[in-house]
């Protein structure tokens, strides 16, 4: 039984003088990890890679999409009434395209379970025999292509009741650029739209369509250290100086004095100028308030780094797009066990620039920032691998702005927090709101 006080994390902002990070054996304990897949990774919008779908790729657990023999899965879920199954941290889910709204029928989720007796709705991906129907293949429930209930042959009369009952749990989706993204929930506390606003109005004068993905050896690694820990590093900036460090690091790549952390309620944005404007954004290509009044021309953003809650990262760069999803790792795909103490950390390129892709690794530092922070996170893990002192907590200093702020991993601390035990509680005070969201928003 876990005890909500021993977790405890204030709204960003508020006015505690001690700001006491997530105990630690939320790192490493299999009964907090259970609690963050029913709470944490059910209640938010979870990124699955389309390429994951595209193409099997055996060595990834955590995501699962089985090919079905005879067609790749991508192309069913273009057709009406088609379908396919996705297994996601061990649960099984259904992508299934409707017939409506006509010309762009949409695409639906639900949970693959029957509400009869619990037996698959789907096996493997099913292409529609002319009727929009979902059925089930044990006692023959039907129900119709939003999933509710139609028949099952012993309710004859079904009442209101069972007919909810017998309805199929409605999960729900949403496709953006080469992602879909579930909800495992009937109502996720944050809408879609409402959770990418602030990330696609950065995006608004990129053009997306010409980002195409491309094949990187490293997809896929179980790397140490439990999830939180990879994601509190990205939300981490302090470390920036010492762990990727000048000469010929990221701390001298980019000018670290201009960083700037945004919060908001569900994506934090950092980003900062280039050091060297060649390094940069055409500033065509981002809205004004990324422009240094100051130097609006000669001042280039290195990058726009945007974390969405709880385990996806989208980097933009001047290049194109690297993405990083942070998974529980599942190590036993029979029994769907996880092990707290590994990630699976998938890793997906989409190139705009070829010329600037080529200097990926000497510009923009691609490997040796992802071998830096790797290295320090598996530092961490083995620290708390003994496992002593389960109730012990970090501490977070309160600046709330300037180049030595932690209000990053404060921010996700409180949101892992709420999502655990206070799904509805504010995330920050109102003038930390207003003081890190962009004027634009
Ligand atoms: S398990 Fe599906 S109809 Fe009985
Ligand atoms: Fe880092």
């Amino acid at each position: 039984m876990l005890v909500p006080e021993q977790f405890y994390i204030p709204p960003v902002g508020s006015s505690d003088e001690l700001v006491q990070s997530l105990p630690a054996m939320s790192m490493w304990d299999k009964g907090v990890l259970d609690h963050e897949k029913e709470t944490v990774f059910r209640d938010s919008w979870l990124c699955m890679p389309k390429q994951l779908i595209r193409q099997f790729n055996p060595d990834v657990r955590s995501i699962y999409a089985r090919p079905a023999p005879g067609h790749p899965y991508i192309d069913v879920l273009k057709g009406r009434g088609n379908a396919t199954k996705i297994r996601t941290l061990g649960e099984s889910v259904m992508l299934f395209r409707g017939s409506e709204p006509k010309g762009n029928p949409e695409l639906r989720c639900f949970k693959n379970m029957c509400p009869h007796a619990r037996y698959p709705m789907l096996e493997v991906a099913h292409d529609s025999d002319g009727e929009l129907y979902i059925k089930c293949e044990q006692h023959g429930l039907v129900c119709n292509e939003y999933g509710k209930f139609v028949s099952h042959r012993a309710f004859p009369n079904a009442t209101p009741e069972q007919r909810r009952r017998l309805s199929m749990p409605d999960y729900k989706v949403r496709e953006w650029f080469d992602f879909f993204f579930i909800a495992r929930t009937d109502s996720p506390p944050y809408s879609f739209e409402d959770t990418m606003r602030p990330v696609w109005e950065s995006l608004a004068r990129l053009p997306l369509d010409e980002f195409k993905y491309r094949s990187i050896g490293a997809e896929q690694r179980i790397v140490e250290g439990n999830w939180k820990l990879q994601a509190l590093n990205y939300e981490d900036w302090l470390h920036i100086r010492d762990i990727h460090k000048r000469p010929s690091g990221l701390a001298d790549a980019m000018d670290l004095e201009s960083a700037r952390m945004e919060l908001y309620d569900d994506v934090t944005l950092m980003w900062a100028y280039a050091a060297d404007p060649a390094d940069g954004f055409d500033p065509k290509f981002l809205p004004d308030r990324f422009k240094d009044p100051s130097d609006p021309d000669g001042r280039r953003v290195y990058a726009l780094w945007w974390f969405v809650y709880p385990n996806l990262t989208l980097n933009f760069y001047p290049w194109g797009l690297s993405v990083n999803i942070y998974m529980p790792a599942m190590v036993d795909t029979e029994r769907m066990k996880f092990d707290p103490e590994k990630t699976e950390f998938l890793w997906y390129h989409y190139v705009w620039d070829e010329a600037k892709y080529r200097d990926i690794d000497s510009r923009w530092l691609n490997e040796q920032v992802d071998f830096e922070d790797v290295e320090a996170i598996k530092y961490i893990a083995e620290n708390l691998r003994s496992h002593a002192h389960p109730r012990s907590r970090g501490l977070f200093g309160n600046l709330m702005t300037g180049p030595n702020t932690e209000t990053g991993p404060w921010w996700l601390n409180r949101k892992i927090y709420n999502s655990m035990f206070e799904p509805h509680a504010e995330v920050m005070i109102p003038r930390v709101r207003k003081l890190y969201s962009a004027a634009a928003i």
